[in-house]
């Protein structure tokens, strides 16, 4: 008789146990983003809320920028390299095709020979992220996840392109995710619309840059106003969904984290969910600009480290953008 293959055995809840960022060093001001296209300071304030952003130095690399982030995850977390069952890293900016940068990343902190891997869900790969590390420790596949949220954006974006030279920015945030005696993560809502794909996206393919005549680097390219539009209104519908999903209402929220793409599309979400007064928004495009896939955990940790949020307050992670793809989950600060 043929054996059964035996059945992992999970845990019931999982929770993230620390939050870790790393911002780059080097400030940007809009005047200085106005050097190279037709714009100015009080417009792009206006109308992205973006003050001022962070650009990575040449030491600043995805991999340095996720182990610093990470190691203060980790520390927060109380959990060793050597624990981590498995390591994600949610990227579009890691400008080696292969192998990821999650092996190197788990080499340098020590968590070899976890599994690593990198994903592709552009501003929505944080939280896709968040959700396939709880399912894993969930089903028994591991204990402990490093999920990484890291760009080097300024080194794929245009700085001549009056369309997104302003928003976009640089950095890393990193969770640690594992077992938990209470839910601490709630179910995913998320999805992706491949019709929507030519809104934001890489202009050109390595292969076509090879049969160009000057070849030049391939940069990011944005409609940035139906994505503005979609990301207003559809996206309040997945936050919506997302709580209804953990059994919740706007009033049992304290923080609302959604991804950080302009200011005026964080008031929109935040005017269509009705949120209530006492809950607390991340604002963090106004220093940060938009870091992608790292701006969740980076507006995450800074309510952490203001004082704002507290661990233990229920938040609403919600992050969207090229795919079009979105990811949306309620969870516990850790
Ligand atoms: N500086 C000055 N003026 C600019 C400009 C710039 N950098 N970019 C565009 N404009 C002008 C346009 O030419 C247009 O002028 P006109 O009215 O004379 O034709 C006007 O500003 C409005 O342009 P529009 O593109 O409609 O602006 P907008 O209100 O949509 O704002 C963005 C532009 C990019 C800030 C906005 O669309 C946005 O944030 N989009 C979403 C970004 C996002 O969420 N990305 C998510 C995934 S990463």
């Amino acid at each position: 008789m043929t054996a059964a293959i035996a059945t992992a055995q999970g845990v019931g809840h999982t929770r993230i146990h620390g939050i870790g960022a790393f911002r780059p060093s080097r400030i940007v001001t809009n005047d200085e983003i106005c050097e190279h296209i037709d714009s100015s300071d009080e417009w792009i304030r206006t109308r992205s809320g973006i003050i001022e952003r962070r650009f990575a130095e040449p030491h600043e690399t995805v991999q340095m920028m996720s182990v610093e982030a990470s190691r203060k995850a980790l520390q927060r977390a109380d959990v060793d390299p050597g624990q981590i069952d498995c390591v994600i890293v949610a990227t579009v900016s890691h400008l080696l095709q292969t192998p990821a940068v999650a092996t190197l990343v788990a080499e340098e902190l020590g968590c070899t020979p976890a599994p690593a891997f990198d994903i592709s869900a552009a501003c929505a790969g944080f939280c896709h992220g968040v959700s396939l590390a709880s399912d894993m420790i969930r089903s028994g596949n591991g204990k402990y996840v490093l999920v990484i949220g890291v760009e080097r954006l300024s080194d794929i974006t245009d700085p001549t392109d009056r369309g997104t030279a302003f928003i976009f920015a640089d950095g890393a945030g990193a969770v640690v995710i594992g077992p938990a005696d209470v839910e601490g993560i709630g179910p995913v809502v998320w999805g992706a619309d491949g019709s929507k794909f030519d809104l934001i996206r890489q202009n050109e393919t390595w292969i076509d840059v090879l049969d160009m005549e000057e070849p030049e680097m391939p940069t990011l390219r944005m409609d940035g106003n139906p994505v503005f539009r979609w990301a207003s209104f559809e996206m309040a519908k997945v936050a919506r969904e997302a709580l209804d999903r953990a059994g919740m209402t706007v009033d049992d929220l304290d923080v609302f984290v959604p991804h950080q793409a302009n200011m005026r599309i964080i008031d929109a979400m935040a005017r269509a969910l009705k949120l209530p007064e006492h809950v607390v928004i991340a604002r963090d495009i106004a220093y940060q600009g938009n870091t992608s896939a790292a701006s969740v955990p980076l507006a995450a940790a800074a309510l952490l480290e203001s004082g704002e949020a507290k661990s233990g307050d229920t938040a609403l992670f919600i992050a969207f953008g090229a795919g079009l793809s979105y990811a949306a989950q309620v969870v516990t600060l850790p």
